[in-house]
């Protein structure tokens, strides 16, 4: 019998789809949202709208990051560090998103992200998933174990959340049916126990969540990391109000 946590989490991933005048609009309106007790919405707006997001929201929401680099400072052209990410307020950041890994974060870049974030205080979101080809070649489940081994054998995380992310479900509107998800979050659970033991992680699933879907999702996670139907005030709501 699993026992989900109380809590019910709503990552917002804002990727590349607003200017910065459209994020601090959009982190206005969701500030004022009446939020219950039991979810939590945390916008993560792009690296240039993320300091006028954080000052528009102020402290009713939590803020973070799409991304970071591993390093401190240092001649890292077009980059931002986790230190510097969270100097200026975030709690919270997206490594290994699918969309990263296709631009070339190899296992190895996410495990040194991953050592970074925590090294900087921040809260990782570990984004894991199998393509459609792992499906016909290594399979899901190999594909989780090996992408949660390399980034968490050399670094402890307290509060470590984990988003199951098929990559062939992400903004395709073919989103993985419950059973599916269900088992993964298991492979989860029991490849994350083994290599950190000492930590529960906090697990989320993410591809075309929308309002009709996300009851689905909510009910056997712990929340959900939403792409394109969270940069939209009317589906964004709705997925609140419905998970
Ligand atoms: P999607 O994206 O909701 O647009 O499918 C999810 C994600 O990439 O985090």
């Amino acid at each position: 019998m699993k026992v989900i946590g109380f809590m019910k989490y709503l990552f917002a991933n804002w990727k590349m789809y607003l200017s910065v005048d459209e994020s601090i609009a959009l982190a206005k309106k969701a500030a004022s949202f009446s939020i219950t007790k039991d979810k939590k919405l945390v916008l993560f707006p792009s690296a240039l709208a993320f300091t006028d997001v954080k000052k528009a929201v102020g402290k009713k929401l939590e803020i973070g990051a799409q991304d970071g680099h591993w390093e401190k400072s240092g001649a890292e052209t077009g980059d931002v560090s986790m230190h510097d990410l969270k100097a200026e307020g975030a709690e919270y950041v997206l490594i290994g998103h699918s969309e990263r890994r296709a631009d070339g974060d190899t296992d190895e870049i996410v495990a040194r992200k991953m050592q970074s974030a925590v090294g900087a205080g921040l809260k990782p979101v570990l984004c894991v998933g199998e393509t459609k080809e792992d499906l016909n070649t290594v399979g899901r489940d190999e594909r989780l174990r090996s992408q949660l081994t390399s980034a968490l054998k050399n670094v402890v995380v307290k509060e470590l959340f984990i988003a199951y992310e098929p990559v062939w479900a992400i903004g395709t509107g073919d989103d993985d049916n419950p059973k599916d998800v269900a088992e993964a979050r298991d492979i989860i659970e029991k490849v994350t126990i083994v290599i950190s033991p000492a930590t529960k992680p906090i697990i989320l699933y993410g591809g075309s969540v929308e309002a009709k879907n996300v009851g689905g999702y909510t009910e056997i996670m712990d929340g959900v990391l939403v792409g394109g139907a969270s940069a939209k005030v009317g589906s964004l709501r709705g997925i609140l109000r419905e998970m």
